[in-house]
């Protein structure tokens, strides 16, 4: 009895394209060899990273991105998968446009003060901002804004565009609207919470910045998620860990202050073999996904720290995957 036999491609009359291969991209693994490519050579692994203050320090108007697109294998810039971080320079007088094919732009201002202006496009109507030291603003998609200094300024940015380049999609619509969390207001929520008398006995003090369009994820867009968060003197936090990347700015610190990252836990709790990663004002490293991570501070004096994270989309995906080593010790 013959086999039975699959059709032939036709091509249709008075076309000249080939007819699509079906099947020599199809590849069949002993599920050995592929259950977790997670590994040199594959998917590569997230490394820690850390870049310097002196990054940013002189030199130009320039956009400076935080770029391990080598070390991931994708295409750049990316600072993780599916984010990239970018330190944006700007001279007094002069200006620069922060473009990214992104759902969700993350400012936060580590030092000057500037205007953003932002065309009217098909996703939404124009936009002006006033910012300043300390200020953190989030813009869905849209039109690329144009940042203008009125003195010398350094911004951290974050955006989801990796993600979006990987998905080969363009933002539809905003899925938020624009928001300022100014520097004072920010610096209210703190002090409130630090006069909370159930704060004295906490050595993890922080304020998740969060959209009022978003309840469910409580984040600060649908896919990013922010903290400014405080380290007081002689804390030694107990390690957590998450899902989601942390794309850490140090906003302030004097030495002494670190953070330990490890894969793993002793039975006491603490981080087995960790690295340790020491803090520098203005200075930005990665905290990879899943690594137990705690922050000390040796230092004499309170730390500030802004962890920006795509846990946004973890929430929404139901991956964020969360743990405390003991207690209650909240998140960064
Ligand atoms: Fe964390």
């Amino acid at each position: 009895m013959e086999p039975i036999q699959a059709p032939s491609p036709t091509v249709p009359a008075g076309s000249s394209a080939p007819p699509h291969d079906w099947l020599s991209a199809g590849l069949y693994y002993d599920y050995r060899q592929a259950a977790n490519p997670v590994r040199p050579g594959l998917t590569e692994p997230i490394r820690y990273h850390q870049w310097g203050a002196e990054l940013h320090g002189q030199g130009p108007t320039a956009v400076l991105p935080l770029d391990l697109s080598g070390a991931l294998g994708c295409e750049g810039p990316a600072t993780s998968p599916g984010l990239a971080a970018h330190f944006l320079r700007l001279l007094p007088g002069e200006g620069l446009k922060a473009a990214a094919a992104a759902t969700s732009s993350l400012f936060y201002v580590l030092r000057g003060a500037g205007t953003l202006e932002r065309p009217a496009d098909a996703l939404g109507a124009p936009l002006s901002l006033s910012w300043a030291r300390g200020d953190l603003f989030v813009l869905p998609a849209g039109a690329d804004p144009l940042l203008h200094a009125t003195e010398e300024s350094v911004l951290y940015w974050v955006n989801d565009a990796p993600l979006l380049r990987y998905l080969g999609v363009l933002p539809a619509g905003p899925r938020f609207t624009a928001v300022h969390y100014p520097a004072a207001r920010q610096e209210e929520a703190l002090q409130h919470l630090l006069a909370d008398p159930s704060a004295a006995r906490s050595n993890r003090l922080s304020i998740l910045l969060a959209h009022a369009d978003l309840p469910a994820t409580r984040t600060v867009s649908h896919t990013l998620w922010a903290m400014l968060g405080v380290v007081p003197d002689g804390a030694v936090q107990p390690p957590h860990r998450h899902q989601s990347v942390a794309l850490d700015l140090i906003i302030d610190c004097d030495p002494g202050c670190y953070s330990l990252v490890g894969t793993e836990l002793r039975a006491d709790g603490t981080i087995l073999n960790p690295t340790r990663i020491d803090w520098e004002p203005g200075g930005a490293f990665i905290t990879p996904p899943g690594h137990w991570h705690s922050h000390g501070n040796e230092s004499g004096r309170m730390a500030r720290l802004l962890p920006i994270q795509d846990a946004g989309l973890h929430t929404h995906l139901r991956s964020l995957d969360i743990r405390f080593a003991s207690g209650l010790g909240g998140e960064g």
